[in-house]
């Protein structure tokens, strides 16, 4: 595509844009093929496929060597940068054909790459060096191997103007989500929590408060990983509906400072590890708890840190709905908590506005592209608490 098209592109009456998402839980590539009309307060966007593509055995284990080891072999990072490329690309391709869908009908891919790092300043503690983030899989690859121009590196940009580089979404829940006169929290359990607080009676150009609020699945994943080889999570939350939560260790857990620093705030799987819960066990003089009673408390972590979380910083004034995105909606024990938690009959699964919860985040990143070939800038909240407005994304050729 020449530069001309695509910078046409934003007169299109119609984009297609292909979103794919792969976070901390190295789960696999999430895709979501979108219709676009319109950009900035004027967009719809129609999720018209979605499909999600585990990665195998050995894609999952060099993929959790990189990113769960501090040291790590330098050959391995740049391998995994193209390798990353080329399992994506295939996936697509393979999508695409299965869809019915010619390369040549999408405009656009929007990539997030597959989180390897995530080393804000309050992770790697050292103050006088800048935040940052790894997103592996070269765009540049992934563009020549589908033959469609790919917008990748989302949060490169946000880091730049002074953000953490996450969460990001919050541009695409206020432009899709937002429903005038309604305070919903949008709530995404992936392998962190993150939410975003959309007030329908707030001033329209403000940036929605958003965050991480801690664990999402990634610490119950973790130990479940480690002991039982034959599973990768605690499907439906079966594990931790044999357990009772421990209060013992619950405190302990929720005792690391990160719980109680202010918003915006953003963690990772490098502060929320094994160690994390093996820190806390011992701090609260266990040694071992039986696997289900573990994960019962990991389960109920998730929960109050994310209830705890909207009491003490959204403090919402009015009613609200907690709408439940991300892998987290699937475990019955962990909806269970969350309604007990949050005590008001107003937890439901994003369903509930239309679109899978699954595909959710693949199209968030699918609208910045959007509004990246459309020319809009997005405002970052900045450590000096400045909004900057700034370009999110890097634009690839696919020759
Ligand atoms: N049926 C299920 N029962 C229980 N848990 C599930 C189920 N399906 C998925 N999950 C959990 O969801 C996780 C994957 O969630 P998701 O894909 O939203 O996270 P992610 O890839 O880390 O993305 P994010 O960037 O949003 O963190 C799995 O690792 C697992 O813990
Ligand atoms: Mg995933």
């Amino acid at each position: 595509m020449s530069l001309l098209k695509l910078s046409r592109l934003a007169d299109n009456k119609q984009r297609l844009i292909l979103g794919t998402m792969s976070g901390t839980s190295i789960d696999g590539l999430d895709m979501a093929l979108c219709s676009f009309s319109g950009h900035g307060r004027e967009t719809q966007a129609r999720v018209l496929h979605y499909h999600t593509v585990s990665y195998n055995n050995e894609q999952r284990t060099f993929i959790r060597n990189l990113a769960s080891s501090d040291v790590v072999n330098m050959q391995d990072v740049a391998l995994g940068h193209t390798l990353l490329a080329h399992w994506h690309a295939e996936m697509i391709k393979n999508a695409l054909h299965t869809w019915g869908v010619d390369a040549s009908e999408v405009d656009l891919i929007a990539s997030h790459g597959q989180t390897v790092r995530h080393a804000p300043r309050r992770i790697h503690q050292k103050n006088h060096l800048p935040n940052a983030t790894l997103q592996l899989g070269d765009a540049d690859h992934l563009a020549y191997l589908t033959g469609i121009p790919t917008v990748s590196d989302f949060r490169q940009k946000h880091i730049a103007a002074g953000g953490e580089g996450a969460p990001l979404a919050c541009y695409g829940d206020k432009l899709l989500f937002s429903k005038e006169g309604e305070l919903r929290i949008l709530l995404n359990i992936g392998g962190i929590s993150n939410i975003t607080v959309l007030d329908g009676n707030a001033l329209d150009d403000h940036i929605p408060l958003t965050f991480d609020t801690g664990p999402g699945n990634t610490l119950m994943d973790v130990i479940i990983q480690k002991e039982r080889t034959d599973l990768l999570y605690d499907a439906n939350g079966e594990i931790a509906s044999d357990g009772v939560v421990n209060q013992l260790l619950l405190k302990e857990l929720k005792a690391h400072r990160f719980f109680s620093e202010k918003p915006p705030k953003t963690t990772g799987p490098e502060l929320l590890s094994e160690s994390y819960v093996q820190d806390a066990l011992k701090r609260s003089g266990l040694i071992s708890i039986g696997l289900s009673n573990l994960i019962a408390t990991l389960n109920r972590f998730t929960a109050e840190t994310i209830a705890e979380a909207v009491e003490t910083f959204v403090q919402p004034k009015s009613p609200f709905k907690v709408y439940v995105s991300g892998g987290g909606v699937h475990n019955a024990i962990l909806m269970q908590n969350l309604k007990a938690c949050f005590a008001g009959n107003n937890v439901v699964s994003f369903e509930e506005t239309g679109v899978n919860p699954d595909a959710k985040e693949a199209l968030l990143f699918a609208v910045m592209a959007n509004e990246l070939i459309c020319g809009n800038k997005l405002p970052v909240l900045n450590d000096e608490g400045h909004i900057k407005h700034v370009r999110l994304g890097r634009l690839s050729f696919a020759d």
